[in-house]
């Protein structure tokens, strides 16, 4: 394995922690980025058990210093780096109608201007590597919903900031995509359900045994087949695949 270096943010649980695992296969030295550091260091072991040498940062994205905090202590302590993977989200799972702006403004400060400004931090640093970008959206950008617009829309808006960083991409020698899962069981999921089951009238219990049902899909996905999704996009094998975007949703969109 040659020297590569890549950050991922989201890092301290969940898709993120998982993709961290597994690109430690791959990378040699790994950037974790999220806020609990204890979560983080937890991640930072299982990395360094599967052969990479992980940096703990811990950083709240939706604050403007933070990519420059970001970029600044990896190179440091790497030199490099070649993948920039965006997976920290929390955006606020609210109805369209009772959302107000501070809340939109929290989604959209971590979730769309996090990830923007730390590509754009990292840009200069991925173009000396010929590097790659992964921004995270989700199947809603797709199928936006009332009870929860904010996710849909912001999901939406990372598809097109995708597509405008692979466009620049494209001259500058960076690949770009972005990702949309389908219902993968992490902390943010229970968290959906728990909004979920009232609104269809079943306690927590019965919503975790049928929203794959409604959904029309077999089962929940898990972290890591996200996580093989993802190192498949920074590996050398997708480098001509940029500007594009991924789904993968144990089939729950139907449309082509
Ligand atoms: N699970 C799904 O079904 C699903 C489906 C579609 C899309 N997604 C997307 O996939 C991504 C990961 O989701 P997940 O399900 O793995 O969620 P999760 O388990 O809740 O993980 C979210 C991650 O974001 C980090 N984070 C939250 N706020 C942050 C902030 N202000 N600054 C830095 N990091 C922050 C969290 O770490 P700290 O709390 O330590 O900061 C955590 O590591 C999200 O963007 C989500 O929208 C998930």
């Amino acid at each position: 394995m040659t020297s590569s270096v890549a950050i991922i943010t989201g890092a301290s649980q969940g898709i993120g922690q998982a993709t961290a695992v597994r690109l430690a296969r791959d990378f040699s030295g790994l950037a974790l980025v999220a806020r609990n550091r204890t979560n983080l260091e937890q991640t930072a072991a299982l990395v360094h058990g599967a052969g990479a040498e992980p940096l703990v940062i811990d950083a709240d994205l939706s604050q403007a210093a933070s990519a420059q905090e970001v970029v600044g202590q990896t190179l440091a302590r790497f030199g490099r780096i070649d993948a920039l993977l965006n997976i920290a989200g929390a955006v606020p799972q609210i109805d369209l109608f009772e959302m107000n702006d501070a809340q939109w403004d929290s989604g959209l400060a971590l979730k769309l201007h996090g990830a923007r400004r730390l590509t754009i931090c990292a840009w200069p640093a991925l173009r000396q590597a010929k590097g790659s970008v992964v921004l995270m959206s989700g199947n809603s950008a797709v199928f936006p919903k009332a009870p929860y617009a904010a996710v849909g829309t912001i999901n939406a808006a990372i598809v097109a900031l995708a597509k405008a960083f692979a466009d620049r991409g494209i001259e500058d020698g960076i690949q770009v995509n972005s990702v949309l899962p389908g219902p993968v069981m992490t902390g943010r999921r229970q968290s959906y359900l728990q909004h979920w089951a009232p609104l269809h009238g079943v306690s927590v219990a019965e919503a975790v045994e049928r929203f794959p049902k409604e959904a029309g899909i077999a089962r929940y996905g898990s972290p890591d087949e996200i996580a093989e999704l993802m190192a498949f996009l920074v590996s050398p094998g997708a480098r001509w695949l940029t500007g594009s975007t991924l789904r993968m949703d144990g089939g729950e969109v139907k449309s082509i």
